[in-house]
């Protein structure tokens, strides 16, 4: 980041693409398909829509009045009709959907006809405890297929779902029901993590202690014995399924009705609620699912992604089914029951296209090469990455040792408050390790300053959206005040993705990181008000704050920076207890690694905790402008 402050350029390594790589090629050249979207945006976004089924077509393709847009106004639609009966019409009725793979080695088969069928049948269940289109239903659930068939379920009847990452502790899921107004909660009696089965039903109980709105909770039952239900509240999953009637027609939906909540982390301390809508989000899953990664119908594809995040939500459910393609998903953690795992996997089950994240791909460099070198991976074709930066040394390692130097790989950009990838190097183009690549069609971006002026080659400043896209994010917990925070400060009129980046000559973006106060450990984002408020709910802590200190495994850490009450001892079992304290509130990604004892913080004279100035110290780096310190 100095380096590149100062104007200098790190050394680039430039892969170009071989010959073959054109086959995959989605467009026929990136620079004369992004010039055809500039011409004609709505053009573009019409011919794309237009692959998929609507009940009825749009009036116009968007409205924009700055800063809220709406996309292909008055179409009906839904998203399942999409991403079922579409294929069923097409004559893929026995094409497998979804390869499930237990930890335990148990394997379970979807064609799009099953699916199709228990998606119905969970949705009637669904509306028989009395959920209807615009209710919410919070789904907090291990990555099994029924999470996949409980998600589709609400589409399909015009429920709204939030799901819930299943490591998530009970403060943090109650925070969700709530925030949401949650009238069901779909769970299972427990979560398979290292071979070890996890309790998840005990933390839903302690969540719904304050959470008026839910009016039942749904239970998959896996274990044996079978956990016990509380008479009329609680229900098994296969048995209102069972009891259900068959056919379940797809609710019309408009557009804009909502399809999804997404909890992201803020930066205070509430998480926010990002809103995603039918018609927008589809067309977006449904075109870089195609044009970015690239998925072919005789393709097995895999995102490793957990459906509790906007990755699993988009590209390892709604995307690829809206291609019709064969999904391939895990409940199996990469190092267990030994870190040959995934490679194994992808020998069994023939893996085409291959999605996961930085984090994993450094563990695995730890491990060296002699683990994938045991498995024959030459049925990988394309390879992605998401999350975080993918560093230059990481890039290698997942191009040459996994993709021995023949599968193209795109390091793709985006959030969960865009709702697909935004920014990539698309198959042929040529790769840049480092650098994640170009705004792909459809979408404008650039570097600026904090004017909202375009910096120069190598400067680093902002990256910012600065045209509509159609599955941005509608509204932040029905919170237009937050929505608006996004896009309009006083010197700028663009999306601000609170991200730092730098761009080379040819227009190549290099994510360098957050600008504001969220942590990414291992891909997940975490904020840091959310930690400290944690820690601060504990009796011992005045005083706390957290910061993301560079890991070269997780990419980054969390360490915590403590003021403890007057009089309070310092012993090895304080900092075991402070850790324990936020796992369970907040569950074990939040956790601080590190522990640090203060008896001040860096303030702003208005008393904003300078967590910048803690992290230049951390790193042994110039804390840059710190006129604003309290002194
Ligand atoms: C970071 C995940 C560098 C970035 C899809 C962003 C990345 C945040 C990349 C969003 C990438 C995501 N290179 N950084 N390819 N992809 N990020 O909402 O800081 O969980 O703002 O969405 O992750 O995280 P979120």
């Amino acid at each position: 980041m100095t380096n590149s402050e100062a104007g200098i350029r790190p050394e680039q390594v430039v892969y170009c693409p071989p010959a073959e790589y054109r086959e995959y090629a989605p467009f026929r050249d990136y620079e004369s398909a992004y010039q055809n979207y500039l011409k004609d945006p709505d053009g573009f976004w019409r011919d794309i829509a237009s692959d998929l089924l609507w009940f009825r077509q749009w009036d116009k393709v968007r409205e924009w009045e700055y800063p809220f847009a709406k996309w292909f106004i008055n179409a009906k639609l839904n998203i399942t009709y999409n991403c079922l009966e579409r294929h069923l019409k097409n004559n893929r009725r026995n094409k497998v959907a979804l390869f499930w793979h237990g930890e335990n080695g148990t394997k379970k088969i979807y064609t799009y006809d099953h699916l199709h069928r228990a998606v119905m049948q969970f949705g009637n269940a669904l509306k028989n405890l009395g959920v209807g289109k615009g209710d919410v239903v919070c789904i907090y659930m291990p990555t099994v297929p029924e999470q996949v068939v409980a998600m589709l379920a609400c589409a399909r009847i015009g429920a709204v779902h939030t799901v819930v990452f299943a490591g998530y502790g009970a403060s943090a899921l109650n925070q969700r029901i709530v925030g949401s107004n949650a009238k069901v909660v779909i769970t299972a009696d427990a979560s398979m993590r290292r071979g070890k089965s996890i309790p998840l039903k005990p933390i839903v109980e302690e969540a719904l202690i304050h959470a008026p709105s839910v009016e039942r909770v749904v239970v998959l039952r896996n274990q044996d014995p079978p956990t016990c239900l509380l008479d009329d509240f609680e229900v098994d999953f296969y048995e209102i399924m069972q009891a259900a009637e068959k056919k379940c027609p797809p609710e019309e939906m408009d557009s804009e009705d909502r399809l999804f909540i997404l909890y992201t982390s803020g930066t205070t301390g509430a998480p926010k609620g990002i809103v995603h809508t039918c018609g927008g989000y589809m067309v977006g899953a449904y075109y870089t699912t195609k044009y970015v990664l690239n998925v072919k119908d005789n393709d097995v594809y895999w995102c490793t992604a957990d459906p509790g995040w906007i990755t699993g939500h988009t590209y390892a459910i709604y995307g690829p089914l809206l291609l019709g393609a064969t999904i391939f998903m895990t409940e199996s953690t990469p190092d267990y029951p030994d870190v040959g795992i995934w490679w194994k996997l992808i020998e069994e089950y023939g893996i085409n296209v291959f999605y996961t994240a930085p984090t994993a791909i450094r563990m695995f460099m730890r491990y060296g090469e002699d683990w994938p070198n045991k498995y024959d991976l030459s049925s990988l074709r394309i390879l992605a990455s998401v999350g975080e930066p993918l560093n230059p040394e990481a890039f290698e390692w997942f191009y040459h040792v996994i993709g021995k130097g023949k599968c193209p790989l795109t390091d793709t950009w985006w959030q969960t408050e865009t709702g697909s990838h935004m920014i990539t190097t698309l198959v042929g183009e040529p790769m840049k390790p480092g650098f994640a690549g170009k705004p792909i069609p459809g979408v404008v971006a650039d570097v600026v300053d904090s004017k909202g002026n375009p910096v120069g080659p190598f400067q680093t400043g902002y990256l910012a959206i600065t045209e509509p896209w159609p599955s941005m994010m509608r509204y932040v917990n029905d919170d237009e005040e937050k929505y608006r925070s996004y896009w309009e400060s006083p010197n700028h009129r663009y999306y601000s993705t609170n991200d730092l980046a730098i761009k080379d000559d040819d227009g190549y973006i290099m994510i360098l990181g957050r600008s504001d106060d969220l942590i990414i450990v291992s891909g997940h984002n975490i904020g840091t008000a959310e930690v400290e408020s944690a820690l601060v709910s504990h009796q011992a802590v005045a005083e706390a704050a957290a910061i993301g200190k560079p890991d070269a495994v997780k990419g980054n850490i969390v360490k915590a920076f403590v003021i403890l009450v007057e009089g309070t001892v310092r012993t090895p079992k304080l900092e075991h207890d402070l850790k324990y304290h936020v796992r369970q509130t907040l569950g074990p990604i939040a956790v601080p690694s590190e522990i640090e004892y203060v008896d001040n913080l860096p303030k702003t004279r208005s008393g904003k905790i300078m967590r910048r100035v803690l992290k230049a110290k951390e790193m042994g780096v110039d804390p840059g402008d710190i006129t604003t310190l309290d002194e």
